[in-house]
């Protein structure tokens, strides 16, 4: 019975250790990433730089199911890391099963562009602007303080009640006060630092700074799918750089539309807004399948399919949209000719476009764990050790097992750090108790006790045996 309840609780301080965790004194790297030099396009305004405290308050936000009015739903739900943040659903499930009205757009190097407006019909006149539409978005996350919903200020009350978000505000900005303006510079600088610059492209441009010249780690057919790509038509391109140029593969700012103005869940609306593309690089992930269906309404589920549109763009007499470089001679829409093995070329070297960290590296991951839950270790040392009011006694130090708190009734969290500022106990007491502490190894730990009525805290230093 003993060793079952030893490994009970082992097991129990080990989830404690691996679950959702960000630890303040050991933050991922976001604002000093490498950028290759060859990129030299980049949204980010003077005012909101990416610096690793907001983003990092960026991040949890992104993966909080708090943001939605039921509690089911976060940004990840649409935007998810294994897809290039995007969702292999056509329409993505919003809030009590509805469904947005077009697809879910990759997440992708959306820093480097030239373009700054976003969403596929460019509404949002920047990044920072776009973040919190979503909350407010009766479908999306149903902050919208319309049709009986709740509004942002309702959202800012919620999140203000929340430990983690005192203390995460608090580290981000120097105090923990909740406001629109906070919430969007920390989502838009998470996003601005998602990057992927580790594709076969990425290699190929390093070892041979002329765009134009054939690639040595390219196979010939990747060569030629990337001379038709650069090269305009009717000179044997295909002229795609003239819209999506590298090697940033970002959306012309000035282009009209591409002759794709279908609507998701109709045969006769046509929908001639859309103008923006998420950047061309992470179409496919490393296994070569698409992350999601292309194009706003979702309509393509193959590079195949996406070549032969703009081998041959529909003339549709409703389309008074049409950007003039998919114009043909006279009334004509372009009409490329492209071969059966040109078309495989293009498609392989879109595929080229692709790097690997991206969907998996942790500093852009989940950090809730299964249940949903996080905790916030370190950057919490400094808190005055004076300022307890209350009597307390703590014995004995050193201590074997059993470690003695002798304190008046109240409401209390007790947490035991080691010197790395990791916590790796943390219970809530409500007076006298004693810790069983059979689990600490040998070493030095801190005591820290915090009276949760007036967030005033008591520590100690101690030796376990
Ligand atoms: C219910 C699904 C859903 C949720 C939740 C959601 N999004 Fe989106 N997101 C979409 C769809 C769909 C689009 C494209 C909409 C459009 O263009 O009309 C989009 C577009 C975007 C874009 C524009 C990208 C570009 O290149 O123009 C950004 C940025 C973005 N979302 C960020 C967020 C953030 C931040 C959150 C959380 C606060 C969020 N999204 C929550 C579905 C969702
Ligand atoms: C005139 C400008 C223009 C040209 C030229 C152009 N595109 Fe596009 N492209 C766009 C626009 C605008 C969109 C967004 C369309 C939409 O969803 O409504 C887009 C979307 C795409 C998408 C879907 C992106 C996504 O995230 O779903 C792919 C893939 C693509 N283009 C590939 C190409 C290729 C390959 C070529 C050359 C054969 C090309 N484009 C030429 C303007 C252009």
């Amino acid at each position: 019975m003993k060793k079952i309840s030893k490994l009970v609780t082992l097991i129990g301080l080990l989830f404690i250790l691996i679950s959702g965790t960000i630890d303040l004194d050991d933050l991922f790297n976001y604002e000093t990433q490498n950028i290759p030099s060859y990129i030299t396009k980049d949204n980010t305004p003077e005012t909101n730089q990416i610096n690793n405290e907001i983003t990092t308050l960026g991040r949890v936000l992104f993966y909080d199911k708090n943001l939605s009015e039921n509690n089911t739903i976060a940004c990840a739900s649409c935007h998810q890391q294994a897809f290039a943040f995007s969702d292999p659903l056509t329409s993505s499930v919003g809030l009590n099963g509805g469904n947005t009205g077009r697809h879910s757009m990759r997440l992708v190097n959306s820093r480097f562009s030239n373009e700054e407006k976003f969403f596929w019909d460019e509404r949002a006149t920047s990044l920072e602007n776009q973040v919190t539409q979503p909350i407010q978005d009766h479908i999306e996350m149903g902050f919208s303080g319309t049709n009986g919903d709740p509004d942002f200020n309702e959202l800012i009350a919620k999140l203000s009640a929340i430990d983690y978000y005192q203390t995460l505000f608090d580290f981000a900005y120097g105090n923990s006060t909740i406001n629109e303006d906070k919430i969007q510079r920390a989502l838009s600088q998470f996003i601005r630092s998602i990057q992927s610059f580790d594709s076969k492209f990425d290699e190929g441009f390093l070892q041979s700074p002329n765009l134009n010249a054939p690639f040595p780690n390219y196979t010939p057919q990747e060569n030629l799918g990337k001379q038709l790509f650069l090269n305009p038509p009717p000179n044997g391109g295909a002229g795609c750089a003239g819209c999506h140029a590298p090697p940033e593969f970002d959306i012309d700012p000035n282009t009209l539309n591409n002759g794709v103005i279908g609507v998701i869940g109709s045969t006769t609306e046509v929908d001639l807004t859309n103008t923006r593309s998420p950047s061309l690089r992470d179409l496919v992930n490393p296994d070569g399948s698409l992350n999601g269906p292309l194009m706003h309404d979702g309509s393509m589920t193959s590079l195949l399919q996406v070549i032969n549109h703009y081998n041959s763009i529909p003339n549709n007499p409703a389309n008074n949209n049409l950007d003039n470089r998919l114009q043909g001679p006279g009334n004509q829409t372009q009409q490329l000719n492209l071969t059966i093995n040109e078309k495989s070329a293009l498609e392989a070297f879109l595929k080229t476009l692709s790097g690997s960290d991206i969907y998996t590296n942790e500093k852009w991951s989940d950090p809730f764990d299964e249940e949903g839950n996080i905790s916030i270790v370190g950057g919490q040392l400094s808190i005055n050790e004076n300022s307890f009011e209350k009597s307390i006694t703590v014995f004995p130090n050193p201590v074997e097992t059993d470690m003695s708190i002798q304190l008046e009734t109240g409401n209390y969290t007790t947490l035991i750090y080691n010197l790395q500022g990791k916590i790796l106990y943390k219970k809530k007491i409500f007076g006298n108790e004693s810790l069983n502490l059979q689990i600490l190894t040998k070493g030095i730990y801190l005591l820290l006790i915090k009276d949760n009525e007036s967030s005033k805290v008591f520590k100690k230093r101690f030796i376990k045996l």
